[in-house]
């Protein structure tokens, strides 16, 4: 059975026709559309199987067809984290999720951002938009929700305070790895046996060396970035998607998977690794880099001007943030993709001290992207009756409850659920998380732009129990109906593929990448 209504497609089809053709995207063969798709075309390649209703979301990509323009200018290379794995100062603190400096200067160069403006990344991480606009002398505030990113931007930001001699005397001195420390790393439960006992000991050993050196914090900041950037490396552990991978080698893979053969399941199979860095080559070599790249930069001199990253939620800063200040936004979310920061960042965060308890609140804090979130919904009510702006909740509320798109994904969701096609229940609830905590957060990005100002959104759509949700049109709509106008969705060529096992059981079409691109226009609140 399929609910779509063709009828009601049809004079959307017509108005858009001389759009149709960007909708062409490198779709296998048999998935491809013709050049004047009929709305039956668009549904079997949008319908895994005509389960649930979908003419909300063909609707919406008819209305924005026009929008879409598959480029070669942004690869994934550019948008991914790739294209820093070389760039200077960027490189410190490998943050697969980060998008690449070059992406940000194109960006800038694309909206005419220029020294003295100011920019926002609601979504700062590892402080990419907020480094480059230092280079560029534009200001820039940032907010990330995690305190690893916080450490990296400090320890970047502050290269022209280094006294690179007192850095090359550090470097001489750890040649020779210090004394072991009998100071426990300070593990939770889940990076429990992480490191052989001798890499812990000797991990500890510098972390106690440079704790005891009479340096300025500047310099005891970037020391201690220098060492949380090795932990990975020197681990049992590697960050892949969603969590982190255990080598075979590794206690915890050993237990788990014993302990699987003794109830007579089939072991898991870690992964091999493959080597894994001694602690004082790891140290060493990373603060070679640093020193190599401090070097290089404070020669050069850049106009001063003000970057700040701000420590919290988006959730509750963006709100407490004045109106109309800034001239471009340029930020990636977090996926609707169940990746979970707070477990590829395990290590991270508790070498920083964070404890499990710490791990759980940042966890539900952070904008709703695993299957372990809960509503935030009370908490923000509550939040803007707080700061005295329960209507303007109420708006945001409306605006979701009435978009028509966003509710059949809902209602999707909930189907899907109960026949079983989710691979875990949280999925209905993430995914109405995700999108009701970004409309606050694209409201509250309409009010804190100045009129003129240029939007940039990374983000790429996603696929549940077959259901494909358009994350980059949803939150286009969403944005339109707070009064930005929509300029662009750049989407990427190399479209993101789907787990084996969705491919497998609903089609073989990929998911849009993209860049979402809108506009305050110059009149006030629509
Ligand atoms: C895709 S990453 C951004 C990476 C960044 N563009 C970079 O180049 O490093 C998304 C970021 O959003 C942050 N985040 C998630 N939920 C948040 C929240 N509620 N408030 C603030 N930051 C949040 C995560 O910690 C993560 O660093």
């Amino acid at each position: 059975m399929t609910f779509i209504s063709l009828c009601k497609l049809a004079p959307l089809r017509q108005a858009n026709k001389t759009h149709m053709s960007q909708m062409q995207l490198p779709l296998p063969e048999f998935m491809k559309l013709p050049e004047s798709p009929s709305p039956e075309e668009l549904l079997r390649v949008y319908s895994s199987d005509g389960i649930t209703s979908i003419d909300k979301r063909v609707n919406l990509e008819l209305e924005y067809a026009h929008l879409l323009k598959t480029t070669q200018q942004f690869d994934r290379r550019l948008v991914s984290f790739q294209a820093n794995k070389n760039t200077k100062f960027h490189s410190w603190l490998k943050y697969k999720e980060g998008f690449s400096s070059k992406l940000v200067e194109t960006l800038f160069d694309k909206f005419s951002v220029t020294a003295g403006q100011r920019v926002l990344d609601p979504f700062a991480g590892s402080g990419t938009t907020l480094l480059v606009a230092q280079s560029k002398s534009v200001n820039a505030v940032g907010i990330d929700i995690l305190p690893l990113c916080h450490l990296a931007w400090k320890a970047k930001s502050r290269y022209q305070q280094y006294d690179l001699q007192i850095l090359q005397e550090i470097r001489q001195q750890i040649d020779k790895p210090p004394l072991w420390s009998e100071v426990k790393f300070p593990h939770v439960a889940i990076t429990q046996s992480a490191f052989t006992e001798e890499q812990e000991r000797k991990l500890m050993g510098y972390k106690g060396y440079f704790e005891s050196l009479s340096v300025d914090d500047a310099t005891r900041d970037l020391l201690q970035l220098v060492l949380m950037s090795v932990l990975e490396d020197i681990s049992f552990t590697r960050k892949d998607g969603q969590y982190l991978r255990w080598d075979n080698r590794s206690q915890k893979a050993q237990q788990r998977d014993a302990n699987r053969t003794a109830n007579g399941k089939t072991p898991y199979h870690a992964f091999y690794k493959g080597e894994i860095l001694d602690v004082s080559h790891a140290v060493q070599q990373a603060l070679d880099r640093v020193i190599r790249d401090i070097e290089a930069v404070q020669k050069t001199t850049v106009r001063p001007s003000e970057q700040v990253m701000l420590a919290g939620t988006v959730l509750e800063i963006l709100p407490t943030l004045d109106a109309d200040q800034f001239d471009a936004v340029i930020t990636s979310p977090p996926y609707c993709n169940r990746y979970d920061y707070t477990r590829t960042y395990a290590l991270e965060l508790a070498f920083l001290g964070v404890t499990h308890q710490g791990i759980v609140n940042l966890r539900q804090e952070q904008l709703s992207c695993t299957v372990e979130n809960r509503s935030k919904l009370a908490h923000l009510k509550a939040f803007y009756e707080g700061i005295g702006r329960a209507n303007e909740y109420h708006t945001v509320i409306a605006a979701i409850d009435s978009n028509f798109a966003l509710q059949e994904v809902f209602t999707a969701m909930e189907v899907r659920n109960q026949r079983g096609d989710l691979n875990n229940k949280g999925v209905v609830q993430m995914v109405r998380g995700y999108f009701t905590e970004l409309a606050f957060v694209i409201y509250e990005l309409y009010r804190v732009c100045k009129s003129g100002a240029n939007i940039a959104i990374v983000n790429d759509n996603v696929r549940y129990g077959g259901e494909i949700i358009p994350v980059d049109l949803l939150m286009t709509d969403l944005a339109v109906t707070f009064g930005f106008a929509p300029l662009t969705v750049y989407v990427l060529q190399q479209r993101k593929g789907n787990s084996s096992q969705q491919m497998g059981k609903f089609g073989r079409e990929a998911l849009r990448k993209s860049i979402t691109v809108w506009q305050k226009p110059s009149s006030g609140h629509s």
